[in-house]
Formats: structure tokens, sequence, C-alpha cells
């Protein structure tokens, strides 16, 4: 396989920022088909990628030979349906977040991948932002000891957007974007959480505006995630603050202040560091034909670039023939939690266990 031939599934927003991306890695990819049974998706995807076979069924792709892999761009309540069904078809998946639906699902999806012959990759771009990449490198340098608390929270606010599947989501679902960096870092299963839902407050229209878990792990380390996609907010930011044995990280979408000092004692002023990151969104293949750049300049710059750096690992593994850089276990780690933080926000904040398949 000299490039890989590559499916998207969903022509929303989402769906086509990534068949963007696979635009801009041509070295790698081959953007040969999309569907939706939307055909108003459908009719944009045609417009700006006039190549491509379109499919108004999902099925009808998977079947049609055109694709060495997909990715599901599809609501995320049929992701995993979608991932087992290319694998079932040797098809290779980069799987969007949040993996599963359901603690069932979870199950079913490690059983799928685990026997099957093509490769899936969790879609997990936060892995691949800058700050992500920061925090690892502290850690990996001993420079941050052990963690204690983290408090994180991904606001967007979608009261205005496209999205429609964010309307009726329990928001503490979506906690892969927060959850799968640090969990690296903790280097253990989240395994008790309690959450509450302001429902719609607000009167916006979305069924929750805004949802705080608490999460713990077997030894006692604390973790508070506020997802809330319906309260006014610019953005949407993605932040995250670390209090460990060595000092604090705070990690923001485009910097971070980072509080690491060698002397640890409270006369010592609290003085950060700021680490500002900065990625050149402005590559372009040579020969490209692009027809609306402001919309690849935007897919380009999405999530700070990291969409295309995960394009890049998910290649390498399949034309390489390497072990998933996120495999189902991580994929299940940072999505599992957010579905028994749901059920325990329909109990008005009762204490949940959370069981893995591999317990
Ligand atoms: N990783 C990230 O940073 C990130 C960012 C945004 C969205 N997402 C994920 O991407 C997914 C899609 O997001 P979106 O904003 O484009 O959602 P959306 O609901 O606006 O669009 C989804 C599209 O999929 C289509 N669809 C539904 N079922 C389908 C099927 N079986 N086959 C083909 N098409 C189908 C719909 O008609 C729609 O056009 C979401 O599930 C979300 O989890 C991830």
């Amino acid at each position: 396989m000299k490039t890989i031939r590559m499916g998207i599934l969903g022509c929303g927003p989402r769906g086509m920022q990534m068949a963007r991306i696979t635009k801009l890695l041509p070295e790698f990819y081959t953007l040969t088909c999309m569907s939706d049974m939307n055909e108003t998706a459908l009719e944009e995807a045609g417009k700006a990628f006039p190549d491509i076979r379109l499919f108004r069924s999902s099925d009808e792709l998977l079947d049609s030979g055109l694709a060495d892999a997909v990715i599901t761009e599809v609501p995320p309540d049929v992701h995993m349906e979608y991932v087992a069904k290319a694998l079932d078809r040797n098809l290779h998946v980069l799987g969007e977040i949040p993996a599963v639906n359901s603690i069932e699902e979870g199950q079913f999806l490690w059983e799928k991948v685990n026997s099957s012959k093509a490769l899936y990759m969790a879609g997990s771009n936060p892995n691949y932002r800058e700050k992500t990449r920061l925090l690892y490198n502290l850690a990996q340098q001993n420079k941050i000891g052990k963690v204690a608390y983290i408090e994180t929270e991904y606001i967007h606010d979608s009261t205005g957007m496209k999205d429609a599947w964010r309307k009726e989501y329990e928001a503490c679902r979506y906690c892969t974007h927060s959850l799968a960096p640090i969990l690296k870092l903790i280097g253990s299963e989240l395994r008790t959480v309690c959450c509450m839902s302001t429902y719609d407050r607000l009167k916006n229209g979305h069924r929750h505006n805004a949802m705080s878990a608490l999460y713990s792990t077997k030894d006692n380390l604390v973790v508070r995630l506020l997802t809330a996609f319906a309260i006014p907010y610019s953005g949407p930011p993605h932040t995250t603050k670390i209090y460990a044995e060595k000092g604090v990280l705070e990690l923001y979408n485009d910097k971070a202040r980072v509080w690491l000092p060698e002397d640890l004692s409270p006369e010592v002023p609290q003085v950060y560091e700021e680490i500002i990151f900065g990625t050149d969104f402005t590559y372009r293949p040579a020969d490209l034909k692009i027809i609306d750049e402001d919309l690849f300049r935007q897919a380009h710059y999405g999530h700070n670039g990291s969409d295309l750096f995960m394009m890049m690992d998910f290649a390498d593994a399949v034309l390489n023939n390497k072990p998933s850089p996120i495999g189902v276990k991580e994929a299940l780690m940072m999505t599992l939690p957010g579905i028994y933080a749901a059920e325990s926000a329909r109990e008005g904040g009762a204490l949940k266990t959370i069981r893995y398949p591999w317990d």
C-alpha cells in the first residue's frame, strides 16, 4: 500500500474537517469516498471534493472496496457500530471519540478490536496537542512528581452551532478531550465518580448547560471535570490545572503556565513561567488545489494542529505495521468514566464504581 485510500463516514463539520486534513497529507492519504444520508451535507462534500465517490449509506461505502481505512465522523451514539462494521471488513479505523456510547458497547469494542486483524486507533487528537507533549516531557524528566489533584474543563458554547448532536448529549460523556492527556500522566484508571448537571437552567434548548464530575483513582488522586456545551463563553477553551508534589501546571489552548521551583519553601514567591505555543499553519502541499481556502486554514489550525499529527501517526502505524498509537484500552479508559458520570448525574450525583472490560 503506497498511500492509504481513505473513506470518511459523515460529512458534518468534523467529517469535512478531517477530509481536508487528508488532503493536506497526500504522501499518506488519498481521499476516495465519503458518506452521509443528509443530502445537503453530501452536496457540500461533493462541492469541496469533486474527485471522490459519495454514498448515501455508510454500509455501502464500507462494502465498496474503495477504502483501506475509514474515519467515523458520525454522531457519538453510532461511533462504535461503524468501527465494528469496518473492522469486520478488515478496514483500519480511526475511531472518533468518545469511543463507545454505553458500558455494554465498551465490552463489545474491547472484544472486537482484540480479535481483529485490522488496526483500531482512537482518534484522540488532544493527545497530540503541544501542551500535552509539554506535559509528558516534564513528567518524563521527573519534574512534576506525584500528582495530587487535577481540575480540567472543556467549555464549548455550541448554542449557535450546526453540530446537532451536542443539544441532547449528556456533556459529561464528552470527557475524552480532557481525560485522555491526563490519563497518561496518572498512569491508572479512574475508579469512582459522582456527577451533577445544571440541566437546562438557562433555557437555551440544550438538555444540559453544564455538567461537573468528580473522579478518583484507587489511590485517591482526585480529578474534577467540567464539560459545558451551553453556557455563554468565548473559546472553546480546554484548560487543565495540575497540582503536584513539585508544583503547579496550568495548560491552556495556546499556552502553559508552569511553577515547578527548585525550592518549595513558603517564603519563596510563586512565580510562573509562561510558555507560548506556536505552530506554523501555513503549510500546504505544492500542487493541492484549494477551493475553500478559509476552511482549509481552519481545518489545519483547528485543535492547534493536533489533527494533522494524529493523522500522521495513524498513517505511520497502518503503512508500517506498527501497533496502534492509541489502542482500545486507552480508548475505553478515556470514554467509560463519562458514561458512569452520566449514570451518576441521572441519579442526582450518586457515587458510582467504574468498571472496565479487563477487570
Ligand atoms: N475529536 C474532535 O476534536 C472532535 C471535534 C468535533 C466533533 N467530534 C466528533 O465528530 C463527530 C461528528 O461531529 P459533527 O460536529 O460533524 O456532528 P454533526 O452531527 O453535525 O454531523 C454528523 C453527520 O453525520 C451524518 N450521519 C449520521 N449518521 C450517519 C451514518 N450512519 N453514516 C454517515 N453519516 C451519518 C449526519 O447526517 C451529519 O451530517 C461527533 O460524534 C463528535 O464526537 C470530534
